[in-house]
């Protein structure tokens, strides 16, 4: 009874930490892949605040993997369970390495696309605002001239209060410069936590000339960030039913390994 001896031991259960790591990774994942599909499809009032959450939630997950990566080096994972045929171990692996890859990938791609727009009152704003002045929050969509009553250049010149902030396409923090366009303001992880841009993919955006070159980039992140979010959809599903295979036609105690159920007799 090989299998069961294995099956026995206290290291057939992941530690305390990666259970925690794990679940509220997961959790943070599921809700942006589920408010990312639908944020977009909002007014700018309700979108702005998803998005901000998109954000935020998005680099704690970049946070807890770190933290996870770094656990993972020092602490050594339970063997798998000794039933898994050999499909179904490097199947298993392969998920795992690519949920990696995802947990990383996707806040990464995300950071770059809120990175890549010109710096309010750089010479790349002022031609965002003449080339797409629509996506300059605060002018309607099509108008060539600032909304009457909006605040002035002043307050988006650099060194004035909330000029120096990150910009986030269709969201507050978007270019102002020379606009008309609200004041910007500064993007706050969950309200509280600072966050800058990803530095050499704004400086793209600094002059009039590189504003093209870095919408272009913007695009090209958007497309990675979307192409990203269907992958990790997919091996997400391969990886949730791999567990509850295991669990509910193998037989095996496969959720209890992830803290998932009471630690019984053969966890
Ligand atoms: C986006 C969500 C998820 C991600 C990114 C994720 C990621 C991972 C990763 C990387 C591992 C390998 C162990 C580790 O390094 O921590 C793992 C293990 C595991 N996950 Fe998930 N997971 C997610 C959602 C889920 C869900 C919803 C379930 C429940 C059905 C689940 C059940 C498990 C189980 C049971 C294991 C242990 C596998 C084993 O070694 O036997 N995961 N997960
Ligand atoms: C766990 C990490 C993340 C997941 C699973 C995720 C998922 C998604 C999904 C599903 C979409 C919609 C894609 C589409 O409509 O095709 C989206 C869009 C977006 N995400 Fe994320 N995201 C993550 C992290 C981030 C981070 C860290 C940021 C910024 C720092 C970010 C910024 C954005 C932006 C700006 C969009 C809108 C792109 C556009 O269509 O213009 N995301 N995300």
């Amino acid at each position: 009874m090989a299998a069961t001896a294995e099956k026995t031991t206290d290291r057939s259960r992941y530690s305390r930490v990666a259970i925690i790591l794990h679940w509220a990774i997961a959790g943070l994942i599921i809700f942006n892949l589920a408010i990312g599909f639908v944020m977009e499809g909002f007014p700018p009032p309700v979108r702005f605040p998803m998005v901000l959450v998109h954000v935020s939630s998005g680099m704690t997950v970049l946070a807890l993997t770190v933290v996870r990566l770094i656990w993972w080096m020092t602490h050594e994972p339970p063997p798998h369970l000794v039933s898994l045929k050999f499909w179904e171990h490097r199947l298993a692996r392969t998920a795992h390495v690519l949920l990696y890859v995802a947990m990383v990938g996707m806040p990464l791609t995300g950071w770059a696309i809120v990175s890549a727009h010109p710096r309010p009152g750089s010479a790349g704003a002022a031609e965002q605002a003449r080339v797409r002045p629509n996506t300059i929050p605060g002018r309607p969509a099509g108008a060539s001239q600032p909304v009457p009553g909006a605040p002035t250049v002043a307050q988006a010149t650099p060194g004035a209060p909330g000029a120096e902030t990150t910009a986030m396409s269709g969201a507050p923090g978007a270019p102002a410069a020379a606009t008309g366009a609200p004041p910007r303001r500064e993007i706050k992880l969950w309200g509280f936590i600072p966050f800058s841009s990803i530095k050499p993919v704004q400086d793209i955006g600094e002059t009039a000339g590189g504003y093209e070159p870095q919408h272009e980039l913007h695009e090209e992140f958007v497309g990675w960030h979307s192409i990203g979010a269907y992958l990790l959809l997919l091996v997400l599903g391969m990886h949730i039913a791999g567990a509850l295979k295991h669990q509910y036609i193998d037989k095996e105690p496969e959720l209890q390994r992830m803290g998932v159920g009471g630690r019984d007799k053969k966890v």
